[in-house]
């Protein structure tokens, strides 16, 4: 559990310390107050990111470096630092020198919620493909590499594509691409559909939150991969497309053209779905999230929940916090709730 953070040079932040933080934490401030500013401290230290900014936007205005540091219950000091200058990360515990590795003991994990989420059910797929990402990601140590390393070799497959298209090359050059595209897309599909498969069994529990008002609640990945032969029918579709993707100049068929979809009693809830029932099961999905984090790494992820509260309904808000108290949780508001542990700036 996290009972302290400093940050230095962070966003609006010259330096500053807030302490005794507890299991449940309302950072309660009003409107326009770096809420956001903090969360987003938080975020980063637990390889995430509230806004999606890059980290130098991150530094403050007049300073060329921050500095975020977190105590635990037992004074361990975790900290990341960032120069803006060199674009240097140093990770440290207890004031020496760590690798990201050793840092994501502690720092493993966080699971954001945010009015941004909603986007998620009203918006496009990269959305959705990114939650499924992130959740892998969190859960697997080795999913950021390679993602990074398949992002890399889609690339090299598509310069090559475009150099066949003017006749630079050979088209039989594609073979090295196509080989080592099928081996990285396979790993991934790998793990995209054990978190797949676990939404498929988990979803159903949503049911809760939709009253008596539906029969059935499901969770459909939609892909044109066969499950139980994903490398032949990747090898498949590239061969098939081949010339479209020569004379396009991209690779058609891999995991980020996937999408998924949830139904109630067999209506979409992407594009369809209410305000209430996208929040209803957008919170669901989130708290789905952690439990397969938690699951797979055996840690409790720690919640941040930006601006949120006050798009809720008093049933939406209570089903949040009914739900989260056995995670150590951040959650960002204006207004006082009762009986909570407040953090005044
Ligand atoms: N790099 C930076 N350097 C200095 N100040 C910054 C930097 N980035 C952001 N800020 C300041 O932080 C402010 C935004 O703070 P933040 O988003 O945390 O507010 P908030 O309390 O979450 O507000 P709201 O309740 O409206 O969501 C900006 O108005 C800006 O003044
Ligand atoms: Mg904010």
């Amino acid at each position: 559990m996290i009972k302290e953070l400093k940050l230095v040079n962070f966003r609006n932040f010259k330096e500053k310390i807030i302490n005794n933080f507890e299991i449940e934490n309302f950072i309660i401030w009003e409107n326009w107050k770096w809420k956001t500013n903090i969360l987003e401290a938080l975020s980063q230290l637990w390889n995430n990111s509230i806004t999606k900014l890059n980290l130098d936007d991150l530094v403050n205005l007049w300073e060329d470096y921050f500095f975020i540091e977190i105590k635990d219950e037992n004074d361990n000091k975790y900290s990341f630092y960032y120069s803006k200058k060199d674009n240097k990360k140093n990770y440290l515990i207890n004031n020496k020198k760590s690798t990201k590795k050793e840092f994501r003991e502690f720092a493993h994990s966080c699971v954001i919620f945010s009015p941004i989420m909603m986007n998620m059910i009203y918006l496009s797929p990269t959305l959705r493909r990114d939650f499924l990402d992130d959740t892998l990601k969190s859960s697997y140590h080795e999913y950021e590499k390679l993602l990074k390393d398949y992002k890399k070799i889609i690339k090299s497959r598509n310069s090559t594509l475009k150099a066949i298209h003017e006749n630079k090359i050979k088209e039989n050059e594609i073979i090295f691409w196509d080989k080592k595209f099928i081996e990285i897309a396979w790993e991934i599909y790998k793990y995209r559909f054990k978190f797949i498969k676990f939404l498929e069994e988990s979803i159903i529990n949503t049911k809760e939150y939709f009253g008596n008002k539906v029969e059935n609640i499901t969770f459909e990945y939609k892909t044109k991969i066969d499950r139980n032969d994903i490398e032949n029918s990747i090898k498949f579709y590239l061969e098939k497309n081949f010339k479209r993707d020569i004379i396009l100049g991209r690779t058609h068929i891999w995991p980020h053209v996937d999408d998924f979809e949830i139904k109630t009693d067999w209506v979409s809830l992407i594009h369809y779905a209410s305000r209430w029932e996208t929040k209803s099961i957008i919170i669901y999905l989130k708290l789905l999230e952690g439990i397969f984090i938690e699951k797979k790494t055996g840690k409790k992820p720690i919640l941040i929940i930006d601006d949120l509260l006050s798009e809720l309904d008093e049933n939406h808000k209570d089903m949040l916090l009914k739900k989260i108290n056995y995670y150590q949780t951040f959650i960002s508001n204006i207004y006082e709730q009762e009986n909570t542990f407040y953090i005044k700036i």
